[in-house]
C-alpha cells in the first residue's frame, strides 16, 4: 500500500479545466460552518478546495480557527507562525502577508486568533473585518473557502458576512438537527443585519458508514428534513482522512486515485453545478 501511495504521485493529475466548467462570474466565498466540532469542516475545506484547483480554478483557503488545523493540514506549524489571520482581522494587516502557497493558497491561523473575538468586540465594524480584508484580493481567486471554529462567535459571523454561500458538513453519526436550527437562526440574523444574500447552499453528510444502521438513519433524516439542500455525495468514513493531514497533504495529493479523493471530486462537481444553476436562475 505504501508503495502504491508513493506511485500515485507520479500518475498524471486531472489538472486541466474542462471546457464545460467556466469560472464563476463573481468570486465565490464559501464558508464551511457547523458549531459542532469534529464534523469534518476542516477536512472538507481543504479537500474541496484542492478538488476545485484540480479543475483549474484559482483557490484561496482561509483558516479562521484558532486551533489551526487547516494550517497544519498543509504542513505548516501554527506555533511557528509570526503573522496570522489575527493580525489581518484585528490590526488590519494586508491579507497577502499571511498567505502561504501550498497545494493551494492558504491564509494561516495561529493560536493568537483565540483572542480575536475579544479584541474585535470593541471595534466599530467588528463583523466586517474579514469582508474588508478580502476586498483587495477577492478578484484574484475563483473560489475562497473559509474554515471556521466550532462556535457561532464573532469569527464565524465575520465569515458569514463575507460569504456568498455556506456549506454545512454534518456528521451522520451524531446528527444534531437542533444545532442546524441554531445555525440557521444565526444566518437569519446575519441576513437581516449584515449580509442579505448569505444562505446555506448545501449540506454534506460526512463520516458516513453504510454498515452502521444509525449512520444510514441519520443520512435519511437529513434528507427528509432538508431535501435538495443535501448533496448526493456522502463522504464515507475512511482512515485516509486522518492519515493525509499528518503528511501535510490533502487526500487528493496523498492518495490521488483512492476513493477518499474521488468523494471530494464528486462533491466539488455538485457544488460547481449548484453555482451554475443559481447563476442561470
Ligand atoms: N470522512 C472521514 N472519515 C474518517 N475520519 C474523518 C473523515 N473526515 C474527517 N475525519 C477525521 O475526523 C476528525 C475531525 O475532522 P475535522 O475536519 O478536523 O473536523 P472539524 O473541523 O469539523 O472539527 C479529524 O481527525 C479528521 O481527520
Ligand atoms: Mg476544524
Amino acid at each position: 500500500m505504501r508503495c502504491h501511495m508513493g506511485l500515485a504521485r507520479l500518475l498524471p493529475r486531472p489538472a486541466v479545466r474542462p471546457a464545460s466548467v467556466a469560472a464563476p462570474a463573481e468570486t465565490q466565498v464559501i464558508v464551511l460552518a457547523n458549531q459542532k466540532g469534529g464534523v469534518a469542516k476542516t477536512t472538507t475545506t481543504l479537500n474541496l478546495g484542492v478538488a476545485f484547483a484540480e479543475q483549474g480554478f484559482k483557490v484561496l483557503l482561509i483558516d479562521l480557527d484558532p486551533q489551526g488545523n487547516l494550517t497544519m493540514s498543509q504542513g505548516l506549524n501554527p506555533d511557528a507562525i509570526e503573522r496570522s489571520m489575527f493580525d489581518v482581522l484585528v490590526h488590519r494587516m494586508a491579507i497577502e502577508q499571511v498567505i502561504e502557497s501550498r497545494e493551494v493558497d492558504i491564509a494561516v491561523s495561529s493560536i493568537d486568533l483565540a483572542g480575536a473575538d475579544m479584541a474585535l468586540s470593541s471595534q466599530i465594524g467588528r463583523e466586517r473585518a474579514l469582508e474588508k480584508a478580502l476586498a483587495p484580493i477577492r478578484g484574484r481567486y475563483d473560489y475562497i473557502l473559509v474554515d471556521t471554529p466550532p462556535s457561532l462567535g464573532l469569527l464565524t459571523i465575520n465569515a458569514f458576512v463575507a460569504a456568498t454561500g455556506v456549506v454545512v458538513p454534518v456528521q451522520t453519526e451524531y446528527l444534531s438537527l437542533r444545532g442546524l436550527v441554531q445555525l440557521e437562526n444565526t444566518l437569519a440574523m446575519v441576513r437581516e443585519n449584515l449580509n442579505p444574500r448569505v444562505e446555506i447552499i448545501g449540506i454534506v453528510p460526512t463520516m458516513f458508514d453504510k454498515r452502521q444502521t444509525h449512520s444510514r438513519e441519520a443520512d435519511e433524516i437529513l434528507r427528509e428534513s432538508f431535501g435538495d439542500l443535501v448533496y448526493n455525495t456522502r463522504i464515507r468514513k475512511t482512515v485516509r482522512f486522518a492519515e493525509a493531514p499528518v503528511k501535510g497533504q490533502s487526500v487528493l495529493a496523498y492518495d490521488s486515485t483512492g476513493e477518499a479523493a474521488q468523494m471530494y471530486r464528486d462533491l466539488a462537481k455538485e457544488v460547481l453545478n449548484g453555482e451554475k444553476s443559481r447563476q442561470h436562475a
